[in-house]
C-alpha cells in the first residue's frame, strides 16, 4: 500500500497563507498520496461529550488521523503559540490516552507567517504537546517560513518563491524517508 500523508492546516481563514503553502506542497509532490484532514467542524473539546461516544465530526477526524501513515501540520502562530482551533483538534486526537490515533503517529511541522520568526514559538509548543500525546515529531528538519506574504501569489493561490519551494520539496522527501 502506498504511503499516505495527512495534511492538517492550523488556520480556518479562507485566504490562509498556510493553506496555500499546504496546497502547493501537495501540487509539487504529485507522486505522493496526500489526504486533507479538516478541523473546522470539530466541536470544542469537552470530556462530557465523550461520555456518550464521540460526536460524528470527531469520529471522522480521528479515523482520518488513524488511517494515514504520517501527518504534516501546516500552521500559523497566534500570540507566540498554537492557534486554538489546532490545539482543540489535537486534544480530540489524543483521546483515549495511550491508544489514541496520535499514538506513535509520525508528525511533520511547517508554519508560515508574514512576520520574521516563521512560527518558531508555535512549533516549539506543538512539539511539546505532540510528544505528550506520544506522537513522534520529525526530529531532524525544521521549516519556518517567514515573510510569507512576499512568497505567495495570492491571485493564483500558489507559492511563488523558488527557494521556499525547494525547502518544501526536500522537507517532504526527508519526511517520507523518515517514516518509511
Ligand atoms: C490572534 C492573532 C495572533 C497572531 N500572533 C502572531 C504571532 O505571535 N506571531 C506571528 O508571526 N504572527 C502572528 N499573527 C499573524 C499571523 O501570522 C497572520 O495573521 C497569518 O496570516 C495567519 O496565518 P494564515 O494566513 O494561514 O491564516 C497573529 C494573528 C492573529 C489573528
Amino acid at each position: 500500500m502506498a504511503t499516505t500523508i495527512g495534511i492538517i492546516c492550523g488556520s480556518l481563514r479562507e485566504q490562509s497563507y498556510n493553506r496555500i503553502i499546504a496546497q502547493s506542497l501537495i501540487q509539487m509532490n504529485k507522486s505522493v498520496q496526500f489526504r486533507w484532514i479538516e478541523i473546522k467542524e470539530l466541536p470544542f473539546f469537552n470530556e462530557d461529550l465523550e461520555v456518550n461516544g464521540d460526536p460524528d465530526a470527531v469520529l471522522l477526524f480521528k479515523s482520518a488521523v488513524e488511517e494515514v501513515d504520517g501527518i504534516i501540520i501546516v500552521s500559523p502562530e497566534y500570540n507566540s503559540g498554537i492557534p486554538g482551533v489546532l490545539k482543540n483538534a489535537l486534544d480530540w486526537s489524543s483521546r483515549p490516552p495511550k491508544t489514541s490515533p496520535m499514538n506513535k503517529k509520525p508528525i511533520g511541522l511547517i508554519g508560515a507567517t508574514p512576520g520574521g520568526f516563521g512560527t518558531a514559538f508555535a512549533q516549539m509548543q506543538l512539539r511539546q504537546v505532540l510528544e505528550t500525546m506520544q506522537a513522534q515529531v520529525f526530529p531532524f528538519q525544521k521549516l519556518f517560513i517567514s515573510q510569507v506574504h512576499q512568497k505567495i501569489n495570492l491571485q493564483e493561490q500558489v507559492l511563488s518563491d523558488e527557494k521556499t519551494k525547494k525547502y518544501l520539496q526536500s522537507y517532504v522527501e526527508e519526511f517520507l524517508d523518515w517514516i518509511q
